[in-house]
């Protein structure tokens, strides 16, 4: 195959590939230095995303829109659950015949990872596998690839390092992501993560707070703050500061309103968190603490290191707070060796804790998991009949939860507006999506006041309060 990309840029620039700026001159109408980067997978591969894009610009390439128009067509993938992997090969697919219009194709994130050079196999059409804790090196192998190699990977785990960018290009005007912790410790047997994205990496406390009050003078008010497990923050720096600290410092930034943080472990969730909430306004009134099962036995065969009980007791610590706060969660229903009994004791947590929401998913074996070995399947059918029983039931629960919000008043920072005159949505500090009418002309990017007068399961319903 020929290489005139690589061509094009040492005459462009008469420099090294490694150093140049990609070339934007036009060849068959596409133009030569332009991406196109497609994301799967949960907030921190969102965020992963922001990055590459801003290591991308950096170097001078364009983002565009479609594949079609893009010269190197990235996609950040996830490998969760079976049906998400399966979505990036089916669109890795839809992809097979650019390679030959001379487009480089790459695949980053969970699934690039775990398949390692397996995915040239599948798919030899890919030229580009970088897994996240390598990203580091993203520049470097996009060199190789303008300088002619046709095969490059980044699949390193073993690294303390975390993704550091000059630039980040962010998507959402509204919130602004960030990564404190990278990786994961834990070794909960049904989750790919620990392979996926390597070990646990925090992120030094100075480092963060910099980039806050940069954030803070951008205009972004609010902030959420990611990691797999984002309460096991340990500050690699001498401050060593505490995550709850952490939370604090992020909230005292001046210009920031809301400080969010996603995901936390119920094993590192410190009465410090809650006490952090009490005490200051800006940390947001929302903890998301993924219990997964009900059931102590269960429990300890997913190896999720704490017991229905301790959970429990740290739900009472969250719901005995000054402030209410909102509790959301994350359900595996289905896990090998999930009895009927099991699995009521998972219907009876629901009624004991009420969350505001949940997230919940039929188990799906992962390749290199210990669950994956594990015997007494559950079968499809019954994953998906518990599935259904479970969310019906969390219908109910969050229907009558939210009634009794109706009357109240929240703030909600406007993120959107629907193509309905005068209907706005946005979020409340507890993270409940609130629909609202307002006759205001523009509201993006405010704080308003709304009064719920209706719900529905998922989102209040309401009006302005000038
Ligand atoms: N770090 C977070 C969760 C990350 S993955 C935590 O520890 O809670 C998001 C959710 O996907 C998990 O909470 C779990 O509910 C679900 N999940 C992870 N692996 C899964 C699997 N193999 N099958 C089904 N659901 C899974
Ligand atoms: Fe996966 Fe468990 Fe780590 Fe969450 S804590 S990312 S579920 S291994
Ligand atoms: Fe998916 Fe990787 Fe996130 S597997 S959920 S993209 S950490």
């Amino acid at each position: 195959m020929s290489k005139p990309f690589d061509v094009a840029l040492g005459r462009l620039t008469g420099e090294d590939s490694y150093s140049s700026a990609p070339s934007l001159f036009i060849d068959g109408g596409q133009e030569r230095g332009t991406f196109f980067l497609e994301t799967f997978g949960c907030q921190m591969n969102d965020h992963d995303s922001e990055k590459v894009a801003g290591v991308l610009l950096s170097r001078g390439y364009r983002q565009v829109q479609t594949p079609e128009a893009a010269r190197l067509i990235l996609y950040n993938t996830c490998s969760i659950r079976e049906k998400a992997a399966q979505k990036v090969f089916s669109r890795l697919g839809e992809y097979r015949a650019k390679q030959s219009e001379g487009k480089i194709i790459g695949v980053l994130g969970c699934v690039a990872q775990q398949e390692g050079e397996g995915i040239f196999e599948r798919a030899p059409w890919v030229s580009l596998v970088c897994g996240s804790a390598s990203y580091r090196k993203l520049p470097e192998l996009i060199a190789q690839l303008e300088s002619g190699n046709h095969r490059v990977t980044g699949l390193d785990t073993d690294t303390d390092e975390t993704f550091e960018t000059e630039i980040t290009r962010r998507d959402n005007p509204f919130r602004a992501y960030l990564t404190i912790i990278e990786g994961c410790d834990k070794a909960c047997s049904y989750c790919v993560v620990p392979y996926t994205r390597g070990p646990e990496r925090s992120r030094a406390s100075d480092a963060i707070l910099r980039e806050v009050r940069q954030l803070a003078e951008l205009g972004y008010s609010e902030v959420q703050l990611l990691g797999q497990t984002v309460n096991s923050y340990a500050d690699p720096s001498p401050r060593k500061m505490r995550f709850a600290e952490l939370l604090l410092a992020v909230a005292e930034v001046p210009g920031i309103r809301r400080v969010r943080f996603t995901t936390s472990h119920p094993s590192d969730f410190t009465p410090d968190i809650v006490a952090a909430i009490e005490t200051h306004p800006k940390v947001c009134e929302h903890v998301h603490l993924p219990v997964q099962s009900g059931s102590t036995k269960v429990l300890r065969a997913m190896q999720r290191s704490y017991t229905r009980e301790e959970y429990l007791e740290t739900i009472a610590v969250i719901r005995g707070a000054k402030r209410p706060i909102a509790i959301t969660t994350d359900i595996i229903v289905g896990f090998p060796g999930e009895t009927e009994a099991d699995f009521e004791e998972t219907l009876s947590l629901l009624d004991e804790v009420k969350y505001d929401s949940l997230f919940s998913f039929k188990y799906s074996p992962r390749p290199h998991t210990p669950s994956m070995k594990m015997n007494d399947a559950i079968p499809e059918e019954e994953r998906s009949r518990r599935l259904a029983i479970l969310q019906n039931k969390q219908r109910e629960i969050q229907t009558a939860r939210n009634r009794k919000l109706i009357g109240q008043t929240f703030e909600v920072l406007v993120s959107g507006k629907s193509r309905r005159e005068n209907q706005w949505s946005g979020y409340t500090s507890s993270y409940r999506l609130a629909n609202f009418t307002s006759h205001v002309e523009q509201l993006l990017g405010t704080y308003v006041q709304v009064r719920v007068t209706g719900v529905t399961p998922n989102s209040l319903v309401g009006e302005h309060v000038v």
